[in-house]
């Protein structure tokens, strides 16, 4: 989709940086790969080549990869799996063998197999829980210890709607991308002392993924509208901890996750029927706080009681 490497300056810079970009043979990674080199970036293209629900294998990769070393950007190609362990191990060691060094890490490789839940297969749940949520774990493991070495680094996870929202048919993707969502707190929390900061992205773009799916306005949904903001996210002037930022067809917004004060039943235990009477006030959104942490929420708690 018009992909190019180019000529591009602006504030924006990735000159010198070593970023890896799982899943980028196709889709939407394919656009973060270009946009990351038009940044100056050394890109490894990782992507298995399989199809949309994860059988066979092609050379996407290469095929990406070379593109961009024709356009006169930097990028090597790596066909590991991030499904595995040995995967995710094989594709940092080759970003460290090429170009010294790991700076970012985007993990946006997929797959789908969607099925209502009564009907999945066994495989329908553990091959998409080990592309998406086993191979952020599979890539980061072995790409923190250099973050951490260097003291920075810059992760963009992808999530979906479908994990934080819901989508019919989606259970193993949606608990897979909403897992990543709960890495992401946690790694936002761990990082940040190493000068390593961890977002996500939660993207709609035309791809083979969504064929059929975007309607009239499928063509307004180019990938490279995500890229832009992960090429952003991926960058040292990202100073963005734990956000997760939605994007698509040119609108970029936030989705949070919110913690209401509720209702206090005080000190002595609640009957059901308490719970029952109080149930307007339990649901009610009304003060509710944006948590940076799950200490964010106790320091609520205490204020309540404190109240
Ligand atoms: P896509 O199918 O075009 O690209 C996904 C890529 O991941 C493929 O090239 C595939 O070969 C690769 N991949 C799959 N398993 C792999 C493995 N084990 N190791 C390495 N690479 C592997 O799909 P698209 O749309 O570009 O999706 C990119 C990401 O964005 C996915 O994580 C997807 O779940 C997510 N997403 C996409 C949305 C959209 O509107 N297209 C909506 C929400 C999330």
């Amino acid at each position: 989709m018009g992909d190019q490497v180019g000529e591009q300056v602006g504030r924006v810079s990735l000159d010198g940086r070593v970023v890896i970009v799982t899943g980028a043979g196709n889709g939407i990674g394919r656009a973060h790969a270009f946009a990351l080199a038009g940044r100056g970036a050394q890109v490894v293209v990782n992507d298995l080549g399989g199809a949309v629900d994860g059988s066979g294998a092609s050379g996407a990769a290469e095929r990406v990869a070379s593109e961009i070393r024709e356009q006169g950007g930097l990028a090597v190609a790596s066909t590991d799996s991030v499904a595995t362990v040995e995967g995710g191990a094989a594709l940092v060691r080759k970003a460290v063998d090429e170009f010294g060094r790991v700076d970012s890490v985007i993990h946006n490789a997929g797959i789908l197999r969607d099925r209502t839940f009564g009907k999945m297969a066994d495989d329908d749940v553990t091959a998409v829980l080990d592309v998406h949520l086993g191979g952020a774990f599979n890539v980061l493991r072995p790409a923190w210890k250099h973050m951490v070495d260097q003291k920075y680094g810059r992760v963009v996870l992808t999530t979906s709607s479908s994990g934080l929202l819901g989508t019919f048919g989606q259970a193993s993707y949606a608990a897979a991308k909403a897992g990543l969502v709960g890495l992401m707190n946690v790694l936002s929390l761990e990082g940040a002392r190493h000068g390593i900061l961890v977002n996500a992205l939660s993207p709609t773009a035309a791809t083979r993924m969504t064929e059929g799916l975007l309607g009239d306005l499928a063509d307004r949904f180019d990938p490279r509208h995500v890229a832009a903001v992960a090429t952003y996210l991926a960058s040292e002037q990202c100073e963005l901890n734990r956000h997760i930022l939605t994007v698509g067809g040119g609108r970029v917004g936030r989705i949070f996750l919110g913690v209401t004060p509720g209702w206090y039943s005080g000190p002595e235990p609640a009957s059901p029927d308490d719970v029952l009477g109080a149930i307007g006030e339990i649901r009610s959104l009304d003060d509710h706080i944006v948590p940076r942490s799950g200490e964010d929420e106790v320091a609520l708690i205490q204020k309540v009681l404190g109240a």
